[in-house]
């Protein structure tokens, strides 16, 4: 099947990441992919606010996802929506499994994620570069978190769906997150109908996605911190 911009079903847009892009967060990242870019800042650990907030026990993460007014073709009313309440949800909840949130009592972890440009897939740009972001700003973790949307087009499994291929009628889309050493799913959503079959086949495509960005994610980050011309040892 030939994708309207001439992608194999498996492949996913060209992509760029880069660590440590906002001078004033404790760590920071950008993740394009194709014409998606998601911009990413962590803040903390650092005393929550209000204090009844805290937890004793392990330190409280908050995420904020927000799209540009301009990052759309139809403008998008500024400030927080529904969708953008949902997804900083969801964005929240496929990252915390790989942070080591117990190192941190009663401290709080902020990560603002901003969609300065939209073709499909968001959420999983957004998770992808606020992983690098976490490990940017030297929270442990437990694996880094990658992301990315895959699904079921005109009875096609494909990776990394664009905007033209997600508002095809009857298209399933399928975003994914993943922790490559624990081999772990932690988001899976599914807006549409699809056989079995089709769904397994989406999913390998989109764990294979994932592995693919993995390797430019560990790389953005070495890039980052290169000692003397070394690079930092690879634990695989
Ligand atoms: O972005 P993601 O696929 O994670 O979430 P979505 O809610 O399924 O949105 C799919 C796409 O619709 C976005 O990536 C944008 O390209 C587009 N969109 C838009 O054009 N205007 C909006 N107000 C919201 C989304």
């Amino acid at each position: 099947m030939k994708r309207p911009d001439g992608r194999k079903p498996e492949d996913l847009r060209p992509m760029e990441a880069k660590v440590g892009v906002i001078e004033n967060a404790t760590g920071s990242a950008m993740f394009r992919i194709g014409n998606t870019i998601a911009i990413a800042g962590v803040y903390g650990p650092r005393e929550m606010h209000p204090k009844r907030l805290e937890d004793p026990e392990k330190s409280v993460i908050k995420c904020y996802y927000d799209m540009y007014s301009f990052s759309v073709p139809e403008r998008k009313r500024p400030g927080p929506d529904r969708r953008s309440i949902e997804l900083s949800m969801v964005i929240r909840n496929a990252l915390e499994p790989a942070i080591l949130t117990k190192e941190f009592p009663k401290s709080g972890i902020d990560i603002f994620v901003s969609i300065i440009q939209a073709d499909a897939g968001t959420r999983c740009a957004a998770i992808t570069a606020a992983s690098m972001a976490l490990a940017d700003a030297g929270i442990p973790m437990k694996d880094l978190v990658c992301a990315v949307a895959c699904g079921n087009v005109r009875d096609t499994a494909v990776a990394d769906l664009n905007k033209e291929e997600e508002d095809v009628e009857l298209t399933t889309d399928i975003p994914i997150a993943y922790m490559p050493r624990a081999k772990k799913i932690t988001l899976l959503q599914a807006d549409g109908d699809l056989t079995a079959e089709r769904f397994k086949e989406a999913l390998k495509l989109g764990i294979q996605g994932c592995e693919q960005i993995y390797e430019l994610q560990k790389k953005a980050l070495r890039e980052k911190y290169q000692v003397s011309g070394e690079m930092i040892e690879d634990k695989d």
